[in-house]
């Protein structure tokens, strides 16, 4: 009889349901709520985790094929609740017509190298033939601008609120950066932050692009919290070094994005190790397997190992990603190999 399948062994049926395009479970991901029995069977409780019909239509697919037809459950009656009642969001989430995939780079705590990896993910996604946009949603500490180096530049006005974005390298940029002048304090209270970042999103004429990588402020406060709500996000890449300390903030992060329902993509270490310029040799400043062992936890997977090159640094200073000023060095191929796994990480 259908009706005495515990719960446990349901769970552990949706446990082989991945997230469209992902290779984590619906499970891992958070998005089950809870099974309940039915006189008939089993309903299972989901949170909505995307807008996108096609996506929750393959999901209840899949959720009806492991329980009946693996599991034998009579009837499967699916129940989705949608987030926006949850999160108690009058505005709604932002979303952008000819977008395809929303990607946020977030980090626990600052000095990362979030700006970084999301400049040089941006620009190797640029590389592969990708359209791709990059918004710079640090409002407090810019730093996008420089790393394009497009501090001069100012955004086309395209009538009404409207604007162009900034583009460089093949990557469409906006930043509250542009907006400043070089003096202007940034001291933005937290409407104005979730005003502006909404603003620039809706107002911008990003156009039609494959990607739009986000690089979110650090940490895991409110504002990072109201901002990831704010945005439809498709995925979210976390940032980490692999210091035991950056891991537990980074878990912080990848539990914020949870939250907010958006699905991890994965980690990325960066600052992960040291080549020696003479002797060849790898060298494991920050110590090693941190990153590993929380995506281990987590439940998600580490991207990639960025090490730490100084031209890394000397090419974000002088307006160049590396990927752009050399794309054989090796923190490039790095670069470019995540940006590999990014497009494979995402439904069509
Ligand atoms: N792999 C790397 N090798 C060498 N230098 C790096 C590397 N990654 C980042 N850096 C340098 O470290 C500094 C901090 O990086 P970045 O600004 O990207 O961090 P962030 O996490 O965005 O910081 P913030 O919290 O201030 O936004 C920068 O000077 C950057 O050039
Ligand atoms: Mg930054």
């Amino acid at each position: 009889m259908a009706r005495q399948i515990p719960p446990d062994a349901v769970i552990e049926a949706l446990g082989q349901v991945k997230y469209p395009g992902y290779a984590a479970d619906i499970v891992t991901l958070g998005m089950v709520e809870d099974v309940q029995p039915t006189p008939t069977g089993y309903a299972v409780v989901m949170r909505q985790a995307t807008e996108r019909d096609e996506v929750m239509k393959r999901l209840a697919e899949d959720v009806h094929r492991v329980l009946a037809h693996d599991l034998g459950v009579a009837q499967v009656e699916l129940r989705v609740r949608r987030v926006e009642a949850e999160l108690g969001e009058k505005t709604g989430r932002v979303r952008l017509e000819g977008t395809k995939h929303i990607i946020a780079v977030g980090s626990g705590k600052g000095g990362v190298g979030k700006s970084t990896v999301a400049a040089n993910l941006a620009a190797a996604l640029a590389h592969l033939g990708l359209s791709v946009g990059l918004l710079d949603a640090d409002i407090y500490g810019p730093s996008i601008p420089m790393m394009f180096g497009t501090t001069e530049e100012r955004p086309k006005a395209a009538g009404g609120n409207n604007f162009y974005p900034v583009e460089k390298f093949g990557v469409k940029l906006v930043s509250i950066g542009f907006f400043l002048n070089d003096r202007a304090p940034v001291i933005w209270r937290g409407p104005m932050v979730m005003g502006a970042v909404r603003q620039f999103l809706k107002d911008a004429l990003w156009g039609s692009q494959d990607f739009l990588i986000v690089d979110l402020p650090p940490g895991t406060g409110d504002a990072q919290l109201t901002l990831a709500q704010q945005v439809a996000l498709d995925g979210a890449i976390v940032v980490s070094t692999p210091q035991d300390v950056a891991v537990l903030d980074a878990m912080r992060a990848v539990k914020m994005f949870r939250q907010v329902h958006c699905p991890i993509l994965g980690i990325v270490e960066n600052l992960s190790f040291f080549v020696c310029p003479d002797c060849g040799e790898r060298d494991d400043l920050f110590g090693s397997g941190g990153g590993e062992r929380m995506a281990k936890e987590e439940g998600t997977e580490v991207l990639a190992q960025i090490p730490i090159y100084p031209e890394v640094r000397a090419a974000g200073d002088s307006g160049m990603p590396i990927v752009i000023k050399e794309p054989r060095h090796p923190a490039s191929q790095a670069f470019l190999d995540l940006a590999r796994k990014v497009v494979a990480a995402v439904p069509d």
